[in-house]
């Protein structure tokens, strides 16, 4: 079985869309289970609660026999000891990031404050999302990231107008009618291929 984690230490960068889709595309491998550790919001198990996305909601660590693929949704802004933890509990940690600015620094700081704390760093990974999907600026966040010596993802997860229209409707972002939505769904496959 195997375990992916998303977090952050900004709100809003896209984890809960990245968790529902990568999911759903784990789940063509064998069953994936959902966590939703976002108790306040639960972005993630309203998406799926009464759809017909076919991955299962579970509490953490309470896995139905078979289970293949775990994906963990988290809160936006944790505590540092938690992802500590979550890093250790779980066989990838991703952290989502826009490539602006803003969020790279947020980014970074966080990255080495989990080195800090004494996080499991061979787990660790950040993927840039929400990038521009004509252009370069995505692949220079990432190789800028990597320059800080930044596990970072190779697949760049653009921004598209169908992952919105996907939680709206509650389906995969394959599922959208919306033509650019096989670029969206090729984004999280191509995670999915690379996070497992
Ligand atoms: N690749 C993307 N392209 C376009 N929009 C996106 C993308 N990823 C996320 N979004 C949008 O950004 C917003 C925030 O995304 P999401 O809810 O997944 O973030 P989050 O990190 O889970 O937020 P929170 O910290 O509140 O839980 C949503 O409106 C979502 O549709
Ligand atoms: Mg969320």
């Amino acid at each position: 079985m195997q375990i992916i984690a998303l977090t952050s230490s900004k709100g809003g960068v896209g984890k809960s869309t990245l968790a529902v889709n990568l999911a759903g595309a784990l789940s063509l491998r064998g069953p994936c289970v959902l966590v939703d550790e976002d108790h306040a919001i639960q972005t993630s198990r309203n998406w799926i609660t009464g759809s017909q996305i076919p991955v299962q909601l579970a509490p953490l660590g309470e896995y139905p026999a078979g289970t293949r693929s775990v994906v963990i949704d988290t809160e936006g802004r944790p505590a540092i000891t938690d992802m500590v933890q979550l890093s250790r509990a779980c066989d990838t940690l991703l952290i989502p990031t826009a490539p602006n600015g803003n969020e790279m620094k947020a980014t970074v700081d966080l990255y080495e404050s989990l080195r800090a704390k004494g996080a499991d760093m061979d787990r660790v990974r950040v993927v840039v999302t929400r990038s521009t999907p004509t252009g370069r600026v995505g692949e220079a966040a990432r190789d800028h990231l990597r320059s800080l010596n930044v596990t970072v993802c190779t697949t760049i997860v653009r921004a598209y107008a169908a992952f919105q229209r996907a939680e709206e409707q509650q389906v995969l972002v394959q599922d959208v009618r919306d033509e650019r939505a096989p670029n969206a769904w090729a984004d999280v496959c191509a995670l999915a291929l690379e996070v497992s």
